[in-house]
Order: structure tokens, then C-alpha cells, then sequence
């Protein structure tokens, strides 16, 4: 017989359990742990229970269609998948939309990385230093923002070149992409850019505004199709239903997943329907992608955000929170160094990782949890549920305030 081993030792050390607790349920904006102890979550699963957790709505959408059909895959359409497309590519910014279903943000991102190069015919990408797309090998070749996630799986897809990406100044990033064009790749040989809004995962970094109609501007004039990842700024998190709306820019390709079907796992690819069926039937495909229980899940999430009005909540509670934590940044400059962000998509830039490390672990003990982001993990990202309310905004900062006096 084999020896006992201690529960929750069979996964892989490299699933990392960041706050050490084991959580039994969840309730809007609040994680409740095995112990019944509340925790006020700022994660949401990272970007992904943007209707809070266990949204009465869509838990009772997800019950009703369970007890009808789980699975059918490309066997047959179903209702929900049908009137699920229609809507999405109905409020996505993509001129004449289709879509590609898939179970997460990576899958999405390896249906785009296809399809740029199968609609185009040209071999090379252009991804911005600092983003993230995902863990699969192809969206990997396209992340940069930790050396670590890439680290021990070269050689990555070829074809990628990385270029800066813009942090306070569009400049620097145009200039490296005309030297890039001149020196290693013609445009014309370029099939995509792909580009995060907003930095996510490499330190929550809002990029000035003319960059994506930059972006847009040089894909129009050399035939390269825009790639926008949406994946963890979309379904509100920054107060539009995607990030890319406050620039006024259309993608060609939009990747999507996260908050999409609050927590149920999902993603897509949205894209101008000329470049979608640029695909030959069968040329690309997924088992489970598009999936009745995932497409009413989605469904339900959009009413939600809809219905209660949570974008419009983004922008008002991100505003409070960034108003809030910049007094306190007036108040401990040895401490923050700048308080970023948009809507409910909000990076602390702190002195050094030691610090967040601190910050991170006193806040737990005040029952708040926060993750963190940038290549050497100094900031403290914020992503909490968009249903929070001014309660839950008092409660956060008091506890930031109680840990700083202490510090
Ligand atoms: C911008 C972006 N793209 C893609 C991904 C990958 O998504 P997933 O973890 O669902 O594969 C992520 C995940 O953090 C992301 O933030």
C-alpha cells in the first residue's frame, strides 16, 4: 500500500497557494475560509469573479441548465451557445464580429496566434515587453513580464519580437518599433501585434492614450492585424465592458476570458468575420469549448453587469480607492511610490518587494487579501469583485491605514 500523504500534497508544487488558507465558499465580495473566518477578497481569482462570488444569478442559471445538457461539442449547436455568440459579438468593438469559443484566456490567445498567421501568410509577431498572455507554449512566447515563466521551457515559438511598452511616454516605443522595421523584420512581414490595454500581470501599468490609435494607425497602413488582450481588462474591470473603449480603438482580434462567465471556466477569440473565416472548416477546433453550461454562465454574467449597472460601479469605486490610497502615498512616500490604474484595475507601486511582501502578509492578518504583479512582484495589484461598495472600500483602506500606523 502506498503511504499516506497529507491532503492537498498530490498537486504539483508548482500550484501555489498564496495565502496558505483553505476556503469553503464565497459571497459577493467577501472568501470564507474553512474555519469560518470572512476574508474581504481584492483578488477575484484573479480578474475573474467580476460579479462577485456565487452571483445568486448565474449560480441559479448554471443549476437550471445542468439538469438539461452538459456537453454535445461540435456534435450539434445548442441554444445557449447560439444566442450567447450573437450577444457578444454584438457589444465586443469589432466591426461585423464572429467568434472562436474556448475554455481560457491561453487557449484564446493560441487560437489568435494561429489565425494571424494562417489569414495572412506572414511568419512574425510583435508583442510589448511586460505582457502577459498566457502559459501554453505559444502564448508564452509572447510573455514577457516574468523571466521565471519562461525559464526551462526554451526554445520558444519563433517568430517573436518584443518591443517596449509604453509606461508614461509613446515615444520610446515608436521609435524602437521603426528601428525594429528597418533593422530585423519588414512590416509586411508582420502578421500581428498583440497588446494587453492595460498591463496586467506585468504591474497593472495604463499606457498613454494615443497608443493603441498608434497601434491601429500602423496596422492599418502595413496590412497587420491588431491583436488586443482583453483577457483580464474586459468585462468591466475598468469601467467599459472592455479597456480598449476608452482609446476609441477596434481590434481585428480580441481575446477574452476571465470575468466572462464569473468563474466558470471560459474564453474567446472575437474577431472581424472576414479574418475568422479566413479558417478552412475543421482548421482549427476545441472539445469543450462553447459548451451549453459555459455559453449560460457567460449569458448570465452579462445580465448581471448589465442589470447592476457594475461597470459604472467600477469607475466609481476604483476612483475611491485610488483617491484614498494616494492620501495615504502623501502620507508614507518611504513606503508607496505610485497609485495606478483604471477603474477596478489598480497597481500600488511600493519601495521594494520586501515591502509589498510585508504589506501583503498584514493585510491577511486583517482578513484582506491582495495579490501582487510586475517582474519583481513590487506592487500590489487590485482586482476585487466590480459589486464591492463603499463599505467594502472603508473597510480596505482602514485596514491599509491601521497596517501603516503599525509599520
Ligand atoms: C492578459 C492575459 N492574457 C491571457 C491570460 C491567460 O489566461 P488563462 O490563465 O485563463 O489561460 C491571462 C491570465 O492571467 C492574462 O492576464
Amino acid at each position: 500500500m502506498k503511504p499516506a500523504t497529507k491532503l492537498g500534497t498530490r498537486l504539483s508544487r508548482t500550484v501555489a497557494n498564496t495565502t496558505g488558507l483553505r476556503f469553503a465558499s464565497g459571497e459577493g465580495a467577501e472568501l470564507v475560509a474553512s474555519d469560518g473566518a470572512r476574508y474581504l477578497d481584492f483578488v477575484s481569482g484573479y480578474g475573474v469573479v467580476n460579479t462577485g462570488h456565487c452571483h445568486p444569478g448565474v449560480v441559479a442559471a448554471i443549476q437550471e441548465q445542468a439538469a438539461k445538457l452538459l456537453h454535445v461539442s461540435t456534435v450539434g449547436s445548442t441554444e445557449p451557445a447560439t444566442r450567447y455568440a450573437e450577444r457578444l459579438c454584438a457589444v465586443a468593438p469589432v466591426e461585423d464580429a464572429k467568434l472562436f469559443f474556448t475554455n481560457s484566456g491561453t487557449e484564446a490567445v493560441e487560437a489568435a496566434l494561429k489565425l494571424v498567421r494562417y489569414a495572412s501568410g506572414r511568419p512574425n509577431i510583435v508583442a510589448f515587453a511586460g505582457g502577459f498572455h498566457g502559459r501554453t507554449l505559444g502564448s508564452l512566447s509572447v510573455t514577457t513580464s516574468k523571466a521565471a515563466f519562461r525559464a526551462g521551457h526554451e526554445p520558444l515559438a519563433g517568430g517573436v519580437h518584443v518591443v517596449p511598452y509604453p509606461r508614461a511616454e509613446l515615444a520610446p516605443t515608436l521609435e524602437a518599433l521603426s528601428r525594429l522595421f528597418l533593422e530585423q523584420v519588414e512590416p509586411e512581414r508582420v502578421a500581428a501585434f498583440i497588446v494587453e490595454p492595460v498591463l496586467g500581470e506585468g504591474g497593472y501599468v495604463v499606457p498613454p492614450d494615443d497608443f493603441l490609435p498608434a497601434l491601429r494607425e500602423l496596422c492599418d497602413a502595413s496590412g497587420i492585424i491588431l491583436v488586443v488582450d482583453e483577457v483580464q481588462s474586459g468585462f468591466g474591470r475598468t469601467g467599459r465592458l472592455f479597456a480598449c473603449e476608452h482609446v476609441g480603438v477596434a481590434p481585428d482580434l480580441m481575446t477574452v476570458g476571465k470575468g466572462i462567465a464569473s468563474g466558470f471556466p471560459m474564453g474567446a477569440l472575437i474577431g472581424r468575420a472576414e479574418l475568422m473565416d479566413a479558417w478552412a472548416p475543421g482548421a482549427h477546433g476545441t472539445t469543450f469549448g462553447g459548451g451549453p453550461l459555459a455559453c449560460t454562465a457567460a449569458d448570465a454574467t452579462l445580465d448581471v453587469l448589465e442589470d447592476e449597472g457594475l461597470l459604472e460601479n467600477a469607475g466609481l469605486r476604483g476612483a475611491q480607492l485610488v483617491d484614498g490610497l494616494r492620501e495615504l502615498a502623501g502620507a508614507h512616500p518611504e513606503l508607496i511610490v505610485d497609485v495606478r490604474g483604471r477603474g477596478l484595475m489598480i497597481g500600488i507601486g511600493l519601495a521594494s518587494a520586501e515591502v509589498t511582501a510585508r504589506l501583503r502578509t498584514a493585510l491577511l492578518e486583517r482578513r484582506v487579501i491582495v495579490s501582487t504583479c510586475g517582474p519583481d512582484s513590487s506592487s500590489i495589484r487590485l482586482s476585487p469583485p466590480l459589486v464591492i461598495g463603499d463599505e467594502h472600500v472603508q473597510r480596505f483602506l482602514d485596514a491599509w491605514r491601521d497596517v501603516l500606523r503599525e509599520w
